[in-house]
């Protein structure tokens, strides 16, 4: 068959190219090996998808080219998103930092999204794998089916049990065009056997400001079995080399806060006056760590400075992280210096479009990676 667009991957920025195309008269194709479409929005924001957050921005994006997203997301902004989801009646709330829920279900997305492609007139193939792809005169083919224009939308290998693959950099890089070296990100990190003051005390949770370079993230904090986890540290894991230190600040306070405590109790020790800060379990290994033993009313001031050090900056060197089984997207992809921001088409390669995860454009935790999904879907689909 002869169709004017044929795109790679039914997920969130595959169907949102699919629809805007379709529905601008385009005969439009969607290719997906999984059995149903939207399989990563079904299981996202656990389980009511956190589709997009009130507070999009560029600085809210990574990329080898920081400027690439900001023509994609100004040209479709999160309000266009919500206005989609008022427009199907699908009740939403703001959680918090700007993140944006349905009120139901995630499914309710897929359907949106279904709902857009049905209107748009948009044929999708699920359980069919792409295969060969050729291309010549202007045209790409998959088996039978040929187009003027392939838009790689198959996004990046994180969570592989969901059918995710890294056959996008394949493509890319079978046209000529560059990819930068993807990595997991959003991820929990792991800890050596010289970090076992935090694998002891696996379970406690505590708010922190998790940093690296000059980047850092005020959340929640889970101390794991196999290291460490919760929104701060999955945000700051997309900023992480193999290699790198974090600094966690516990309390920036932690230096007075201490000598006000030596003032108001120094009868007692340490893990008391910390235990009025932290969760229980934490202050017991802090303190173990610190090793100051005296009563308060009886530590220099320097000595109680020293010791909230412990809570100011507390650092680790992760030995790695839980890797793409784990990993909520994948950082790196598809190189922008090939692609166009306005259209996200090749610029070597005219017809050939990239979007969605699979390019080298990673959001924060809190529903930019969608909004990235649907600005760079309606980037390609309004060109194709
Ligand atoms: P996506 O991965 O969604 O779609 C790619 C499609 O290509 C899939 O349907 C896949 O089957 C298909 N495909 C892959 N390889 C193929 C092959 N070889 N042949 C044929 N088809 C192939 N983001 C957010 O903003 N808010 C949130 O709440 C969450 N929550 C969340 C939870 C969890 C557990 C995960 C893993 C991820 C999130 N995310 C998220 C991230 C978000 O899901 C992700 O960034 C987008 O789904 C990316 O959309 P894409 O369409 O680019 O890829």
């Amino acid at each position: 068959m002869i169709y004017d667009a044929i795109i790679l991957g039914a997920g969130g920025a595959g169907l949102m190219a699919a629809a805007t195309a379709g529905q601008a008269g385009a005969r439009v194709l969607v290719v997906d090996h999984a059995a149903e479409a939207g399989k990563k929005i079904l299981i996202s924001g656990g389980g009511r998808c956190n589709f997009t957050n009130m507070n999009v921005e560029p600085g809210c994006f990574i990329s080898a080219n920081p400027h690439f997203m900001k023509s994609a997301l100004k040209r479709y902004t999160q309000w266009d998103f919500v206005a989609l989801v008022e427009e199907h009646n699908i009740a939403w709330h703001e959680k918090t930092l700007g993140q944006l829920f349905c009120d139901g279900s995630a499914r309710q997305i897929v359907t949106l999204l279904l709902g857009e492609c049905q209107r748009g007139g948009v044929e999708i193939r699920l359980g069919t794998g792409i295969g060969a792809i050729g291309h010549a005169d202007g045209r790409f083919t998959i088996g039978r089916d040929s187009a003027r224009s392939l838009v790689i939308a198959t996004g990046g290998p994180s969570i592989p049990k969901l059918g995710a693959t890294g056959i996008a950099y394949e493509i890319a890089e079978r046209f000529g065009l560059g990819v930068v070296t993807p990595r997991p990100a959003l991820v929990p990190f792991t800890l050596g056997e010289d970090e076992r003051l935090f694998k002891d005390i696996s379970g406690v949770a505590c708010q922190a400001v998790a940093s690296i370079r000059d980047v850092g993230f005020a959340e929640a904090v889970l101390f794991t079995h196999k290291g460490l986890s919760g929104p701060a540290i999955l945000q700051i894991s997309s900023y992480w080399k193999p290699g790198e230190a974090i600094a966690l600040c516990l309390d920036r306070d932690a230096a007075e806060r201490l000598k006000a405590a030596k003032r108001a109790m120094p009868k007692a020790g340490l893990k008391a006056a910390l235990s009025e800060l932290l969760p229980n379990r934490l202050a017991d290994a802090l303190a173990g760590r610190i090793g100051l033993e005296k009563r308060l009313g009886d530590c220099a001031d320097a000595e109680l400075e020293h010791a909230a050090e412990s809570l100011t900056a507390l650092t680790f060197r992760p030995s790695g992280t839980e890797g793409y089984a784990k990993a909520e997207v994948t950082a790196g992809g598809i190189d922008t210096a090939s692609l166009s921001s306005k259209t996200m088409e090749a610029r070597a390669v005219p017809g050939l479009f990239a979007i969605g995860e699979a390019v080298d454009v990673t959001g924060w935790l809190g529903g930019y990676n969608f909004q990235w999904a649907w600005a760079s879907g309606v980037a390609a689909g309004r060109a194709i």
